[in-house]
């Protein structure tokens, strides 16, 4: 199949770039090469290690032009390419919707208006669009909390608490059928990329699938985007002897999910003979906080920086997530091969090898988010 992967070139992209060649498929990737992610932009180390049978057009979501110069032989469309940080979301609004919104928009305008023969598009979703999830409550009752309250948070409350009885709410899995109501402008868009896609498509007789990944780590992701992955800034601030100043209490946690189980994942989607046109859970079920995954890379890099919690938070981030993945088992097969005990210990080392300069992005970032009244 001649595969368009748009935002190729990113962490995601670039590693199912990779397994797909080894399946013999054409790819053909459409990135802007942002340098948020990309420092040295076409030199970077995502770009250079893109197999050398992969097409890549240096183009934007957002224009035409760069659209109908990849659209035309292209079976099945990959919609990666996004801006992807929730904190950052925030406070470049117009941006995050012109670009996520913007860019699916015109690529379903594209599918309904010009000649084409794609006959899949596979969306990136998150689990942002579920905001605080699901809980229940003392009565065993399923509860979708909203946003947090900012006095709560003040006072270090940081759970999510029944409105009702002030009482404490028990975490569970989210399944797809949980409310949608994400905390974030980057939740808000994904979930708008994802109904667009899926019922545009369901009109034009395309298969859609929206993958609603977790947080992804593992090697390629960025180093240098201050707006997203805890286990990069993290790495960053031990190998450089930084303190690492956690939020909230640390007890927060996120599905991690192994980047080859995603690719895999994704692949399961695009080879798939049946029409889907659905919504997946991609993650692996198990919650791990953000205290275990600074502990955890601090031991690997055998470092003495300072783990410390701030109490600080940052508006629109969720407490806890964790994937319901039986959907994806059940339907495409898919099942995670790679526990974060494993998975951490290939990043860890992978990031040794890339040898992370020093950097002030992300106290750069801390500081523009409190200059926003975003991070309290
Ligand atoms: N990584 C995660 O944990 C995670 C979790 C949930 C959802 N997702 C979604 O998966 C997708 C890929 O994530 P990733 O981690 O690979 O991100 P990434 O930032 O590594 O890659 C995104 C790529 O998109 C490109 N891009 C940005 N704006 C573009 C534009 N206007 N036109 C063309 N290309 C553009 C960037 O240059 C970059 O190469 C995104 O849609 C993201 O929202 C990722």
């Amino acid at each position: 199949m001649h595969i368009l992967i748009t935002g190729g070139a990113g962490f995601i992209g670039s590693n199912l770039s990779k397994a797909l060649i080894n399946k013999a498929h054409q790819i053909t990737l459409l990135d802007t090469i942002s340098p948020q992610i990309h420092k040295d932009g076409i030199h970077s180390f995502l770009v250079k290690q893109l197999p050398k049978e992969v097409k890549l057009v240096v183009g934007d979501v957002c224009k035409r032009e760069d659209w109908l110069k990849v659209l035309p032989t292209v079976d099945v469309i990959v919609h990666l390419a996004a801006e992807t940080g929730t904190g950052q979301s925030m406070y470049q609004i117009e941006h995050y919707s012109a670009v996520n919104i913007g860019g699916t928009s015109l690529m379903l305008d594209l599918l309904t208006n010009t000649t084409h023969s794609v006959k899949k598009v596979i969306v990136a979703s998150s689990r942002a669009i579920y905001g605080e999830g699901t809980y229940t409550n003392e009565a065993g009752n399923l509860v979708y909390p909203a946003q947090r309250n900012e006095q709560d948070m003040l006072k270090g409350v940081f759970d999510p608490i029944d409105q009702d009885t002030g009482k404490p709410l028990q975490m569970k899995l989210t399944d797809e059928t949980s409310k949608i109501h994400p905390t974030s402008v980057y939740g808000i868009t994904k979930q708008v990329q994802e109904q667009l896609v899926l019922t545009v498509c369901g009109a034009l007789g395309i298969d859609a699938i929206a993958y609603r990944y977790q947080n992804v780590y593992g090697p390629g992701q960025s180093l240098t985007n201050p707006y997203t992955g805890i286990l990069s800034i993290f790495s960053n601030l031990l190998l450089n002897n930084q303190a690492v100043n956690i939020f909230e209490d640390g007890l927060e946690s996120r599905d991690f999910v192994y980047i080859d189980d995603v690719v895999n994942a994704t692949v399961l989607g695009i080879e798939h003979p049946q029409p889907i046109n659905e919504a997946f859970n991609i993650g692996t079920g198990t919650p791990t906080t953000v205290m275990e995954v600074a502990q955890t890379l601090q031991t690997l890099y055998g470092t003495n920086s300072p783990i410390s919690v701030t109490g600080n938070f940052r508006i629109g981030d969720i407490r806890h997530n964790a994937a319901d993945i039986r959907k994806a088992t059940e339907i495409l097969g898919y099942t995670p091969k790679t526990d974060f005990k494993t998975g951490v210990a290939a990043f860890a080392s992978w990031v040794q090898e890339q040898k992370p300069e020093k950097s002030d992005a992300f106290e750069q970032s801390l500081a523009t988010m409190a200059e926003k009244g975003l991070l309290k």
